[in-house]
């Protein structure tokens, strides 16, 4: 049976080989699993909380409506925690589409009193998670504004991906590209070259091309793609001292096997008029 549903997760088995299959934590509509021939290609913290009391650390979870803390400076979104409420609440299962592919909704009924407080709009998301084939993933993500007024937003698919080891990973297509340091809070431009990773590492990319791939040992390890919405990317390790100041970042030496590259639209906000709809669309492929 290729879609299974139980109280807290979906799992959708690919109907071409069955040992292909993702997961997806109905709190968060967040993807805990994607297994390519019994091999998983997602990281996922030991200690990632999956009853639905704190945001899942590991697998991709959804960003949504505002990317990172407030600055106090956009009173619509100040309000909201880190990277919104769409990754803290329990979607609503919508069902199968095909064989291969699932939706997910979320809307004011099913978010908490304090997030509907915190974003007093009326929307609907509807997340939709395709196995398109053996070694291919596919994410969409539908907002739309049912609301009398506009909205701003940001949307992220916040990826940790699952890497035999740091040390041998690049991130490629990132030239010239500006991007904002978050370590060192500094607006820079990459000269040239892929990105490698020696120490905590968090930047956000603006305007990146549609396609980014992750190499292992110098050669493609995966290509992910994306419409032209999902315009920005934020790479991100925590290499040692983060991690160990997450709490429910576990093995601590984790951050040996996962980068996040996450593609999203973040470095300004998407303001969506009454009745409009947007949608972002990324394709990862496992190589
Ligand atoms: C990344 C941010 O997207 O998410 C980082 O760029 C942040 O700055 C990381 O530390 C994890 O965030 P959180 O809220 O899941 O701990």
């Amino acid at each position: 049976m290729p879609v299974k549903v139980d109280d807290t997760i979906v799992t959708v088995t690919s109907p071409e080989s069955p040992n292909t299959s993702i997961e997806i934590l109905k709190f968060g509509a967040t993807v805990l699993s994607w297994k390519v021939n019994g091999e998983e290609k997602l990281w996922l913290s030991e200690h990632s909380k999956l009853d639905g009391s704190k945001a899942v650390r590991g697998g991709i979870p959804l960003v949504f409506p505002r990317f990172g803390p407030s600055k106090g400076n956009h009173p619509a979104t100040d309000k909201l925690p880190q990277h919104g409420f769409a990754r803290n609440n329990e979607w609503e299962f919508l069902g199968q589409v095909d064989e291969s592919t699932v939706q997910f909704g979320l809307s004011p009924e099913e978010i908490s009193k304090e997030a509907q407080e915190q974003w007093g709009y009326d929307f609907k998301l509807i997340a939709t998670f395709k196995l398109v084939s053996v070694d291919k993933l596919q994410l969409s993500i539908e907002v739309e504004n049912l609301d009398t007024k506009p909205f701003d937003f940001n949307f992220l698919f916040h990826t940790y991906f699952r890497i035999p080891d740091i040390k041998h990973v690049q991130v490629t297509n990132l030239d010239n590209i500006k991007y904002k340091n978050q370590v060192t809070n500094m607006i820079e431009t990459k000269v040239s070259g892929p990105i490698l990773f020696n120490g905590e590492y968090d930047s956000i990319f603006e305007n990146v091309p549609k396609r980014i791939v992750i190499d292992y040992k110098s050669s493609p390890y995966f290509t992910i793609e994306t419409n032209q919405e999902l315009h920005d990317a934020v790479v991100w390790n925590p290499w040692i001292e983060k991690a160990n100041s997450l709490g429910d970042f576990y093995p601590k030496t984790g951050y040996q096997h996962m980068v996040c590259v996450e593609n999203g639209s973040v470095t300004k906000f998407n303001n969506l008029n009454p009745g409009a709809k947007w949608e972002g669309v990324t394709t990862f492929t496992a190589n």
